[in-house]
């Protein structure tokens, strides 16, 4: 694995932190980006309707850091000039990268034309690449998805004409939109978009281990590597890539480093929202990251039904606790009531509130 450049942005390492919706915010990607082996940060998906309307929400959504750069802003929308505007505010905001989403599947999107409804709409795409590419001056980059329907793959095509349009990176995300996030992302399509354009290209989908990355990475020919939920769940995942490359032994976490972010990222989301979001937020990640530990389904149990601050650093020192000393978590509250929080594995719920 090597680093590469979009125009004069180099990415080193070649890997970056996949955008998502209610998860890579300001907190989220502070957490990650202080583990390190982050190559490219990208925001969450910006409704341009919400940034040219001023939205207070989608302005905020636009913020970052210095120590982010190389930063990318990405929008979603249909509609052209809107899609011009909001791609002039992320320049003039100091963005690295302008990026376009061609993959969200939440219906409310798609309706609009925008996020993958723009791959079976070549024409629409074409004009909103082309308006942006005359408006600003940083690169322009796409994530896209297999196609839209099933028995229409044509990321190979959707890759063909972002490049004549002028777009200097393609993400593929290797499942369709009518397959969501089911089965197995396709990363020979991957290869096969390598094979045809002279832009880097870049992979995403189901990597979660440092393995995999480097399997992709050899079967494809591809320049990077994002990665999405399996840093939900592995925040030092970047971190132990790296640290293969230079030749080192990758960190393996202790039980201790796993209670330790969780709480730093509760602080981290105290500093920048209100308390009920955070907890909100805090329940997201806690549950991506207590999969596999013991008595983990149980955790998430019960953080998800803890109401306030004091319980939720409550629940996770008790939960640490119990597993560092081998006893079995059986965990208070929660009880009665089986489910635990639903599986995060989409842009729709944050679609539905933007
Ligand atoms: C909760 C969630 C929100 C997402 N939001 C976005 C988004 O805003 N923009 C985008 O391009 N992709 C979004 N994605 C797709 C991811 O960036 C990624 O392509 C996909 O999850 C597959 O990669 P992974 O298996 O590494 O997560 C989202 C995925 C998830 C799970």
């Amino acid at each position: 694995m090597k680093p590469f450049k979009i125009r004069d942005v180099l990415i080193s390492p070649p890997l970056v932190l996949s955008p998502m919706a209610g998860v890579t915010d300001v907190p989220f990607r502070a957490l990650l980006k202080r583990r390190g082996g982050i190559g490219l940060t990208v925001s969450e998906f910006i409704s341009v309707e919400g940034l040219t309307r001023n939205n207070p929400k989608s302005k905020r959504q636009m913020r970052f850091f210095e120590y982010e750069r190389p930063f990318a802003v990405q929008i979603f929308g249909g509609q052209p000039e809107r899609m011009r505007m909001a791609a002039e505010m992320a320049e003039e905001v100091g963005a690295d990268i302008l990026d376009v989403n061609c993959g969200c599947p939440a219906p409310k999107v798609v309706r609009h034309g925008g996020g993958s409804g723009l791959l079976r709409d070549h024409a629409r795409l074409e004009t909103i690449l082309k308006e942006i590419r005359r408006a600003i001056t940083i690169p322009l980059t796409i994530k896209i998805r297999a196609g839209y329907y099933d028995n229409n793959i044509n990321a190979v095509e959707t890759a063909k004409l972002a490049e004549q349009c002028g777009v200097e990176h393609i993400a593929l995300h290797g499942r369709t939109k009518e397959q969501g996030y089911k089965g197995r992302a396709n990363w020979d399509l991957v290869r096969q978009i390598k094979e045809v354009v002279r832009v880097p290209v870049s992979g995403s989908g189901d990597v979660t281990t440092p393995a995999e990355a480097f399997a992709r990475w050899r079967e494809t020919g591809c320049d990077g590597v994002l990665i999405g939920r399996g840093a939900m769940a592995n925040p030092w995942i970047f971190r132990q890539i790296a640290e293969i490359v230079e030749g080192k032994e990758p960190y393996d976490p202790t039980l201790a480093d796993k209670r330790a972010v969780l709480l730093e990222y509760f602080e981290l989301l105290r500093a920048d929202m209100p308390e009920f979001a955070a907890v909100g937020r805090m329940k997201q990640l806690a549950g991506q990251f207590t999969r596999g530990l013991p008595g983990g389904a149980r955790f998430r149990q019960v953080i998800y039904h803890s109401h306030s601050v004091t319980e939720v650093l409550d629940r996770i020192e008790e939960y640490f606790e119990t597993v560092a000393s081998g006893r079995t978590y059986v965990g208070e509250g929660g009880a009665g009531e089986p489910e635990e929080a639903p599986a995060l594995d989409s842009c729709e719920a944050a679609a539905v509130e933007a």
